[in-house]
């Protein structure tokens, strides 16, 4: 294993990437630098609903096994991504006529087959992804419109029915300054804990730029206040835009972001993990978007370390 693998080991800490199905099984260079880097790895897109049923009724799990078979060869864990979420939906869905009730059923069966066909094998679920919008009032997805706002405790009580043995994680972006957003997931899950709802942990996206540096003491004070509500804190998206012409000084100021972003987490003692998204630069979301140049994480396009690499070795 590579330094930065073995240290986060040494330290008890989960230090991860996103994988991209579509590489696995045909990259096996991304497939050895996945493996020997980091010790938890996210399902980038292989468990999102369009993928993991395709056609109506007809379930299909090749993807997302491709990505968790790797982690289980490598002895990493893995982060499921993500159930309940309004985008990456498959069309006979979004564009479908459906009643309430056949949505029900819909969703039920999607969080009882997915779960249940991973069962053991998923440290974490993010059960719903970006479910509050950045006015503070819930977003009103496909989900919402159909099941009313029950329909968040509804996914958390069927994963936990579907293997009692995953965390399970409500995963937010743009919740890393205590903005109104932050401010209605925080009363959100309170009011879900308060009710019984199984709810064990929040995950920080953690999509940031350099303007980012002179907030990280302030994510750090939000995430102590998730955590006092009894929450486990995962940061699982993290990447951090420095634009797409970037001298060595922009190279400098991302590091002392990571660096800064790993010291708060490691500050609080249910903070475990802190998920990259991507192995390395040129496997970023931000480049496929836009085909725009992006360098937003540790490694660079040849796989090689950064200074946030480095810089996270010596503060684990
Ligand atoms: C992104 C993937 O990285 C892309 O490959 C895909 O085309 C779109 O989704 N927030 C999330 C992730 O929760 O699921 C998104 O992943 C990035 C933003």
């Amino acid at each position: 294993n590579s330094p930065l693998r073995l240290a986060a080991d040494k330290a008890g800490f989960l230090l991860g990437t996103a994988v991209e199905d579509d590489l696995v099984g045909r990259d096996t260079q991304y497939e050895e630098v996945v493996g020997r880097e980091y010790n938890i790895v996210t399902t980038e897109n292989a468990f999102k609903f369009r993928w993991t049923e395709p056609e109506k009724g007809k379930f299909s799990f090749k993807r997302a096994e491709k990505v968790v078979s790797l982690a289980e060869k490598n002895g990493q864990k893995v982060r499921g991504h993500t159930l309940i979420w309004h985008l990456s939906l498959p069309s006979w869905l979004s564009e479908g006529n459906f009643t309430k009730e056949e949505i029900s059923s819909i969703f039920n069966d999607h969080i009882d087959n997915v779960v249940g066909g991973f069962k053991g094998r998923i440290y974490a679920w993010d059960v719903v992804n970006e479910v509050v919008d950045d006015d503070g009032k819930l977003r009103n997805s496909i989900w919402r419109k159909n099941l009313g706002d029950e329909y968040i405790a509804r996914a958390f009580e069927r994963a936990r029915a579907a293997d009692p043995d995953a965390k399970l994680f409500l995963n937010e972006n743009s919740i890393e300054t205590w903005n109104d957003k932050a401010k209605a997931t925080y009363d959100l899950i309170k009011s879900l804990k308060a009710k019984g709802v199984p709810i064990d942990g929040i995950g920080f996206q953690t999509h940031v730029d350099k303007s980012f540096e002179s907030k990280v003491s302030e994510f750090k004070e939000v995430m102590q206040r998730f955590a006092s509500l009894g929450l486990e804190i995962n940061i699982t998206e993290m990447d951090v835009d420095v634009g797409d012409n970037p001298k060595e000084a922009d190279f400098l100021t991302q590091a002392r972001i990571y660096s800064k972003v790993l010291d708060s987490c490691l500050s609080i003692n249910t903070c475990k993990a802190l998920v990259v998204w991507g192995a390395n630069d040129k496997n970023s979301w931000l480049r496929d978007d836009s085909g725009r140049k992006a360098y937003p994480l540790l490694l660079n396009d040849d796989y090689n370390p950064k200074p946030a690499y480095n810089d996270i070795i010596r503060r684990l």
